[in-house]
């Protein structure tokens, strides 16, 4: 009995060795934590976004992921949900550094779509131009800039359907739903905030406070898990379905929909100061801070089978991160800016972080765009780089106590 149980033990230990020592790794990078600098950091993932921004601007072109041959993804004409991000990102570095040749670069690949904010055929525009040109009016007051912003906001606002009370996400699936709104959304409300602030029109702020409080009543689930698309009948302003499109099924919590989930009530507590959100953004982290793999970075759904848990997704990771250290500015709590910053550390480690000259100037590894299409699995993700580069920033500045936005 007693060789038996020691075979076992013997067995047992060999089998799972590697876990050992990857916790053990991990634990050893995370106790070391104090040690880490956002700062140095930021100045390693600036040496590889020089690299990315020759490359862009010889190509005149907007970098968006790699292909199944290895080749830079670069933006095609039309308007794609991603464009904003690599400006979004420059905006980012002009602010780490105030190197002036990335305030140019920004304005050089923002003004490549410019003409998009009059396009009304998706709910996209917050993402693309709030950190933009939202971004360009907020660092240079330059009134062009808020134009823009402007008109790209009453685009987005021409989708709101207010029997429903929310901005409608995609004009295309008639087939799979009527009216859809997608968890992601949640994201493009900053945007009529910040048209509000600009002004001094509420209708903005009005709609984006409709568009929440419906989201929070028919998107969550009991654990404050997010459903990707609900449905609606645009008669009644019911819900009439809950599914997913880029998660493994309905009833899962596809990994990015979370972070987003997150990121947009704490971002709408932070306009409004209605606890409601507040609570609720501390719901979803709790649920989601449940969900962190020992690895620290999630699967790309949170309820996949292990068969299809290889992917990791550090976007949603890299989202959840930045949204962890808004919620620890607000509350003062401990645990979100510790969880943030363990991220953020593992995210750093060459599994996750590339160095300079690699992965085609992408800073992270590892993302997922849609599994269930088979498109973008386990590529680098430019919206990937710049969640993970404003939870860089976040994190110095609230280290340093400075601004936090
Ligand atoms: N809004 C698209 C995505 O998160 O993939």
């Amino acid at each position: 009995m007693i060789r038996f149980t020691a075979i076992m033990q013997k067995k047992y230990f060999i089998r799972f060795l590697p876990c050992f020592l990857i916790s053990g790794i991990i634990t050893l990078i995370s106790c070391n934590k104090k040690d880490f600098s956002p700062d140095e950091t930021l100045n390693q993932v600036q040496k590889q976004l020089k690299l990315m921004q020759i490359e862009a601007s010889a190509q005149q072109a907007i970098p968006r992921s790699v292909d199944s041959n290895g080749n830079t993804r670069w933006i095609s004409k039309g308007l794609d949900w991603t464009e904003g991000f690599w400006p979004g990102i420059c905006w980012l570095m002009y602010q780490v550094s105030s190197e002036e040749n990335w305030k140019e670069s920004a304005i050089e690949f923002q003004r490549m779509f410019a003409d998009h904010c009059f396009d009304k055929s998706t709910h996209d525009l917050g993402f693309i131009f709030n950190n933009t040109f939202g971004k360009a009016y907020r660092i240079t007051g330059e009134e062009m800039y808020k134009e823009v912003l402007i008109e790209a906001t009453n685009s987005l606002v021409s989708r709101f359907n207010s029997k429903v009370g929310c901005i409608k996400s995609w004009d295309w699936g008639e087939d799979r739903w009527q009216y859809p709104v997608i968890i992601d959304n949640m994201m493009n409300l900053e945007m009529l905030f910040e048209a509000t602030l600009v002004t001094g029109d509420t209708n903005y702020r009005d709609i984006a406070i409709r568009h929440a409080n419906t989201t929070l009543t028919n998107h969550f689930r009991d654990d404050y898990s997010t459903f990707h698309v609900v449905d609606y009948d645009t008669l009644t302003g019911k819900a009439i379905r809950k599914l997913t499109h880029q998660g493994f099924s309905d009833s899962s919590a596809w990994a990015r929909g979370q972070a987003w989930g997150v990121y947009g009530y704490i971002m709408c507590y932070r306009y409004t100061r209605d606890t409601t959100y507040l609570k609720a953004a501390e719901q979803m982290a709790r649920y989601n801070m449940n969900k962190l793999p020992p690895e620290l970075v999630f699967n790309w759904d949170h309820n996949a089978p292990s068969s299809l848990q290889t992917y990791r997704d550090a976007s949603a990771t890299a989202i959840f991160a930045s949204a962890l250290l808004e919620l620890a500015e607000h509350t003062g709590k401990e645990e979100y800016y510790s969880t943030a910053k363990k991220i953020l550390i593992r995210l750093s480690s060459h599994r996750y972080m590339a160095h300079p000259g690699e992965n085609n100037f992408f800073v992270l590894k590892h993302s997922v765009g849609s599994y269930p299409e088979n498109h973008e699995m386990d590529v680098p993700l430019i919206y990937a780089d710049y969640y993970f580069v404003e939870a860089l920033l976040r994190l110095r500045n609230f280290e340093q106590n400075e601004n936090f936005d």
